[in-house]
């Protein structure tokens, strides 16, 4: 079987991309596939899905032009099955506004919001009136919570909402819920399991880009420290989640339970990590499925 590695690309988490690429990469010949590496930030390497055959294609992109429905509606364009969901549910996923809509559609529990887009007025009182300090400002369209703050007094909204926009052109500013960081990832197509939740510790204020990526940067917790009850309930949610935004093959979604022991929907990963810190090898590990038998378990479901 011939894997096109769908891997770098141009985003902000081009690093994680890279770091997720050569995991998998190993992972997969390990599991005995013919891997060709592929950079989608290179246009001639990018050529070699229309010049040449491949079977699937593995994507290991996080972030926009990766995660986000462009490349999986260059592969549909090319005829070759990918890993993971398609344009519209990647699109929908990516867009942590449009997710949170999708969510609300389903009377699935996230944090009231505000949206902002660049060039349109906003008020900073409306928004402090409605979700309170701290809130959380975060890019709309990125991953791995680059650019993404927690602002504890009104008087640093607007100098944080004006250095997120110099990431995103759209904003999600969230009420801020204070807990224990919680993910779950889903596999399947029709067919779908969610694996063992994991609880997030974070060396910082919350699970930001050092603590995702350093090493000791955070613990995972696996199963995560809830009872019977909570833990389906997060399974639950996770599967809702994949279900309502479309996602096909593995989804992961972040959520926090907060100290009455409500659940709250974050956002939910169409291309979750797969460098050695991320969360869904660890998930996957806990059932017995190591690295290269949880690739495998992407290419079938690519291909299913
Ligand atoms: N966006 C990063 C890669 C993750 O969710 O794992
Ligand atoms: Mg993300």
């Amino acid at each position: 079987c011939k894997v096109a590695l769908l891997y770098g690309g141009t985003s902000g988490e081009r690093s994680i991309s890279i770091a997720s690429g050569e995991g998998s990469k190993a992972a997969l010949i390990e599991a005995g596939y013919q891997v060709t590496m592929i950079d989608t930030a290179e246009k001639a390497q990018i050529m070699r899905l229309f010049s040449e055959e491949f079977d699937v294609a593995f994507l290991c992109l996080h972030g926009k032009m990766g995660e986000d429905g462009t490349v999986q509606g260059l592969l549909e364009y090319a005829g070759i099955p990918y890993t993971g969901s398609g344009v519209l549910s990647s699109a929908l996923s990516m867009d942590k506004a449009k997710a949170k809509v999708m969510y609300e559609a389903a009377g699935l529990p996230t944090p009231p919001s505000i949206y902002l887009e660049r060039g349109k007025s906003y008020a900073i009182d409306e928004i402090v009136q409605k979700l309170g300090v701290p809130c959380v400002v975060k890019p709309a369209t990125e991953g791995s919570a680059l650019g993404v703050f927690i602002v504890e007094r009104e008087a640093d909204l607007k100098p944080r909402i004006e250095e997120a926009f110099a990431i995103d052109d759209h904003l999600v500013v969230e009420k801020y819920i204070k807990g224990v960081e919680l993910t779950a990832a889903v596999l399947g197509n029709e067919d779908v399991e969610a694996l063992p939740v994991i609880e997030i510790v974070p060396s910082h204020e919350f699970y930001d880009f050092e603590s995702k990526y350093a090493p000791g940067g955070s613990q995972h917790i696996c199963p995560a420290r809830l009872s019977d009850g909570d833990t389906a309930r997060v399974q639950q949610l996770a599967i809702d989640a994949h279900k309502v935004l479309g996602c096909r093959g593995v989804s992961r979604t972040d959520m926090i339970r907060d100290a009455e022991g409500d659940i709250w929907l974050l956002e939910t990963n169409t291309i979750p990590g797969m460098t050695s810190t991320s969360l869904l090898p660890d998930a996957a590990r806990a059932v017995g499925l190591d690295f290269p038998r949880l690739c495998s378990k992407l290419v079938e479901l690519a291909l299913e």
